[in-house]
Parts: C-alpha cells; sequence; structure tokens
C-alpha cells in the first residue's frame, strides 16, 4: 500500500483525497495545511463539482507543516495541493528527504526551478509527476487516440478554448497568492499548452496576444501555434472574467476526413462529423473520472519504480516554458 501525505487540503487537496478514498493499493495517512479549521467537512469549494465519495479523516494524522511529515518514514508520496508560490519548496524538500512528489501543475514560474527539481528526484531515484490532469480525461485521451490510430487522417487545424471565472475560493482570496498564481496564461491555460505539446509537439512559431484582467496583464490568452507541416492550433482562454462565470472547457479538431468536437458543458459526448453524418461518442462524465485516472497512474509508477513517462515532469517544464513564451520579452507581469 503506498501512503499519501496532502499538502494543502483546499480546493485540489480534497479532490485528490476523493480520489484516494476506497483504494486498497494507496491511502491517505497524513494533511499538511495551516488552516485546518473546518478540515473535518472536507467539503471545499472550487470552480468544478466533485460529488465523489466522502472523505474520512478518522486516522489521517493532521499537521501544519511540512517537516512533520517529512518525518514520518511511512509516508511514499508527497502531494502538493499547495499554491504556486510554494511549489519548488516544498517539492524539493520532500524529494530530499526521499518522498516520491505528485505536484500540482503549474510545475513552478522559473524553468531553472523545474530542472532542479526534476534533476533532484533522477538523482534521488524518486518519482516527480505534475499533475496535469487533462492528460487523464476521457475527452483528451479520445481525441489523441484518434490522431494517433490515423483513420481519420492528419490533423490539420485544433482549436482548444478553456475560460473560467477569476479563482475566488479558499486562498485565491489572498492577493499574495492571487499575484503569485501566474495569472490565466499559468493557472488556467497551461492545461491547453500542455495538451497541445502531447498532441502536436514544439511548433515552430507563436503569435499570441494577451489580455489584462484582475490579477495579471495575461489573464486572457489568444495565441496560434504554427507546424512546419501546416498544421495550426489556436489556444484561447483564461479567467479573465467576474468569478461566478462557470467553467468550460471545449475543443474543436478538424482531420482531414472529419472534425471531432467536445464541449465540456456535455460531458458525456465527444462527436466526430464528417461530410454525411455525425456521431457520437459515448465518454465517461464524471468531472472525478480524469483526477482518478492522474492519482491512479503515479501509484501504479511508484508500485513499479517506473517514471511517468505518460506525464513526465520533462513535458510540465517544457509546458512552463511554452507558456512563458507567449509572454511579451517573456515576463510575468501582475496587476
Ligand atoms: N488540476 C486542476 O484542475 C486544478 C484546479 C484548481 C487548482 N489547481 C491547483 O492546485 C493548487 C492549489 O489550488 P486550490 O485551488 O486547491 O487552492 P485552495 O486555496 O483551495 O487550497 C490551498 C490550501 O493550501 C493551504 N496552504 C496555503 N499556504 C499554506 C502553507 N504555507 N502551509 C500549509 N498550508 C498552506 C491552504 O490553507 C489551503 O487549504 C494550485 O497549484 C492550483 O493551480 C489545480
Amino acid at each position: 500500500v503506498i501512503n499519501f501525505a496532502i499538502c494543502g487540503f483546499g480546493f485540489m487537496g480534497s479532490t485528490h483525497a476523493r480520489c484516494l478514498s476506497g483504494r486498497s493499493d494507496a491511502r491517505l495517512c497524513a494533511i499538511a495545511d495551516n488552516n485546518l479549521s473546518n478540515l473535518e467537512s472536507a467539503e471545499r469549494e472550487g470552480n468544478l463539482s466533485m460529488k465523489g465519495p466522502k472523505v474520512r479523516l478518522d486516522g489521517v494524522s493532521l499537521h501544519a507543516e511540512l517537516e512533520a511529515i517529512l518525518r514520518m518514514p511511512e509516508i511514499d508520496v508527497v502531494d502538493i495541493c499547495l499554491p504556486l508560490r510554494l511549489h519548488y519548496d516544498w517539492a524539493r524538500r520532500a524529494l530530499d528527504a526521499g518522498k516520491h512528489v505528485l505536484l500540482e501543475k503549474p510545475m513552478v514560474l522559473d524553468p531553472a526551478q523545474g530542472k532542479e527539481l526534476i534533476d533532484l528526484a533522477r538523482t534521488n531515484g524518486r518519482l516527480l509527476m505534475v499533475a496535469h490532469v487533462v492528460r487523464f480525461m476521457p475527452a483528451y485521451r479520445a481525441l489523441r487516440g484518434i490522431l494517433k490510430d490515423g483513420h481519420r487522417g492528419s490533423l490539420e487545424f485544433l482549436m482548444m478554448q478553456r475560460w473560467a471565472g477569476v479563482p475566488a475560493w479558499g486562498m485565491w482570496k489572498d492577493v499574495e497568492v492571487r499575484q503569485s498564481s501566474g495569472g490565466g496564461l499559468f493557472d488556467l491555460l497551461i492545461h491547453d499548452i500542455d495538451i497541445v505539446h502531447w498532441l502536436l509537439g514544439k511548433p515552430s512559431r507563436i503569435q499570441s496576444s494577451v489580455f489584462a484582467g484582475p490579477v495579471s496583464d495575461h489573464d486572457f490568452v489568444n495565441a496560434v501555434w504554427h507546424y512546419d507541416r501546416g498544421c495550426a492550433a489556436i489556444l484561447d482562454g483564461g479567467f479573465a472574467f467576474h468569478s461566478q462565470l462557470p467553467f468550460e472547457a471545449r475543443f474543436l479538431a478538424r482531420f482531414e476526413k472529419a472534425t471531432v468536437a467536445f464541449d465540456s458543458a456535455r460531458p458525456g459526448v465527444l462527436n466526430i462529423a464528417d461530410g454525411q453524418i455525425v456521431e457520437s461518442m459515448a465518454l465517461e462524465e464524471d468531472p472525478l473520472d480524469g483526477y482518478r485516472r492522474e492519482i491512479e497512474y503515479f501509484i501504479e509508477c511508484v508500485h513499479e519504480q517506473r517514471w511517468p513517462d505518460e506525464c513526465s515532469p520533462e513535458s510540465s517544464l517544457q509546458a512552463v516554458e511554452l507558456a512563458l513564451s507567449h509572454l511579451p520579452e517573456k515576463r510575468i507581469s501582475y496587476r
């Protein structure tokens, strides 16, 4: 059994805990969070509604900081679901102490820190994975399957969209946390940046326009990624909106022989249209599914001591570098 400690028990920490509950190969042993008030309810706000099993905290040891967790020899995995500004420091200390690390996205803002974490994990023989959950979501996996099997021809044009209101739950109410989040580009569009990179590789050129919002000068992004083989991807979205705007993500992919469309507002279906018919492919539709698969995959890697190649930290670092290249002069600026 793989023993987890979740650090940061807010929206994402409690979501990861839900994914662990009921598993026989892994369990939640400890939590580190410096605001343990109201923890027992284990209900946290966020921009997705997660209706998974209720998290049971009996037998889970509760702490305010990381040191206590690092002193627990039985902990195998430190699962970091903290605000971005703490990612590097907590991940480094956990890897140094010989723990495997699952780290929420975005990995870091400074690529040198990301590289240091990867080197440390490799040197210490520990696993590091960044929780790029969209890679584990059924619709995006289906799109990759269609691209790889080639039956619909090559991909000519792809549009990825994702938007939400500016986060206003948990620590996001804290100005310093918001202002160190990387804004909509790094916090939200990083998902599509990672997915397009996973599907198509590095583009030869990125044309990007960024727009200011409540948090940063790049809370909304509209970008075109150009590929020499003649295909292009448009990435569009951010959280430059009022906080109660519901989250939505969608994509449109034109292959030579069909167009594939997905909209999170209709999570159970992928539409595949050609010149004659539109075929609806059924998908699992519970928003928790992607998170469950992501955590299951990491548990498998830990069991087998296998580097998480399906979602490698090297690719997560490249996503950060690609995100940076959407900015004029690669400079992050807050409002
Ligand atoms: N993959 C996704 O779909 C997704 C969605 C939302 C957030 N996230 C990511 O998850 C991470 C956390 O975001 P969230 O929305 O869960 O935030 P949140 O504010 O809901 O939770 C953060 C938690 O960390 C705790 N914390 C903050 N500072 C601490 C400290 N110094 N020591 C100990 N505990 C501390 C807070 O008390 C809080 O419980 C971020 O990296 C965010 O980008 C990912």
